[in-house]
């Protein structure tokens, strides 16, 4: 009997412990075999040709944008609906964000309203677009955009490892992929760690020397960076969680399939749409439901001992870190989806009892 749904549920399992006691043995803690396996097996698994580990996603997504060379006051198009970290390296290097709203059904960045944000007149440089909540964004409309007025890409697919756009993995379509490892996402290093994926063997030589001191292959302090290395117990860990990755992946769509089925017909309550050339990974399993009740809906279902999550709270450009620092911006659509958003329990240990158990309970609060 079911009396209890966490919103997550993070495996760390003996092999992983042992593959972890055993770097602690080998005395080799940084800069050493682990990483570079991780980063060998993570590059095959988003067909690039590089993988770089550093310490999270956020040093992937900072790194990025420094390899890629972007400058104080260069134009930085972001999804209005994404995670606070996709634009705080953005102003970190005193770039200006400029925010697009996204697609209401699917919830990234909407092609369209790309192109009209776009004024040449104004030093637009790059593009970073998230594959939220596991979902990939419309990549093949992004990139046409992206090319017909020269701005690099930068995906942050911290949300999407493995997810699949037409055929190929997030993470290889644009200059740049970035990925985290952060406790909660679909593979974790026990810990905070990222990944920086690319083709460009330049850029990834540049990527290398800025998480380690700027240093070159040669040693020599050759940039000016600073320490944002993954380690070599967390790299060992990684690796163990990545050969669990698909059978994971498959464990949180059959979860998604049977959500989506079960809660179809409660009209207050709207469900995810996916792209019909993406194949989702379910970071996150949100549901809209109207704002004015969202509270309520929440503490019911925590009455009934079921985690639920907002992803997120506020639109990107309404923190108030964000908002002190550009223009006055209105997103109609990223605002609304975050006045209305509750992510429901998702991650692979989720059984078929669990997942009714929860949709009897979000049925039984909108009867
Ligand atoms: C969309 C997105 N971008 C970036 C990050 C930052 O990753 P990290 O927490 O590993 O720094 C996260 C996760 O927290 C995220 O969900």
């Amino acid at each position: 009997m079911v009396d209890e749904v966490p919103f997550v549920d993070i495996t760390i399992d003996d092999e992983m412990i042992s593959e972890a006691v055993n770097v602690l043995e080998s005395g080799r803690l940084v800069k050493g075999p682990e990483c570079e396996a991780l980063e060998n097996a993570f590059a095959d698994l988003c067909s690039t040709d590089h993988a770089i580990g550093v310490s999270n996603g956020t040093a992937a997504l900072l790194l990025s944008m420094k390899a890629l060379d972007i400058n104080p006051r260069d134009q930085v198009f972001v999804p209005g609906h994404t995670y606070f970290a996709t634009v705080s390296p953005v102003l970190e290097l005193g770039a200006d964000p400029v925010f697009v709203d996204v697609d209401p059904d699917r919830y990234t960045m909407d092609p369209e309203l790309l192109k009209d944000a776009i004024d040449e007149a104004t030093n637009p440089e790059a593009i970073v677009v998230t594959h939220m909540h596991g979902q990939p964004a419309e990549m093949d409309a992004i990139l046409e955009i992206a090319d017909e007025y020269g701005l690099t890409v930068i995906e942050d697919a911290a949300q999407a490892h493995r997810a699949i756009y037409d055929g190929q993995p997030v993470g290889s379509f644009g200059d740049v992929g970035c990925f985290s490892f952060y406790p909660t996402k679909n593979m974790t290093v026990g810990g905070d760690g990222g990944m920086i994926t690319t083709d460009d063997p330049e850029l990834a030589a540049e990527a290398r020397a800025l998480r380690n001191h700027g240093r070159d292959e040669s040693g020599k302090h050759t940039h000016l960076g600073l320490n944002y290395r993954l380690d070599e117990v967390k790299a060992a860990i990684g690796r163990e969680q990545l050969t669990r990755l698909p059978d994971w992946i498959q464990a949180r769509r059959e979860a998604a399939s049977q959500y989506n089925e079960r809660l179809q017909d409660i009209k207050e309550v709207i469900l995810p749409e996916t792209y019909p050339q993406s194949k989702h990974v379910y970071h996150h399993y949100p549901v809209l439901v109207p704002a004015s009740e969202r509270a309520g809906f929440r503490t019911h279902l925590d009455e009934h001992r079921i985690g639920t999550g907002i992803h997120y709270e506020e639109a990107v450009h309404q923190h108030k870190a964000v908002r002190d620092r550009v223009k006055n911006t209105t997103l109609p659509v990223a605002e609304d989806i975050c006045a209305r958003t509750v992510s429901l329990p998702m991650h692979p240990q989720l059984s078929e009892p669990e997942v009714k158990y929860v949709c009897n309970r979000v049925g039984g609060y909108f009867q």
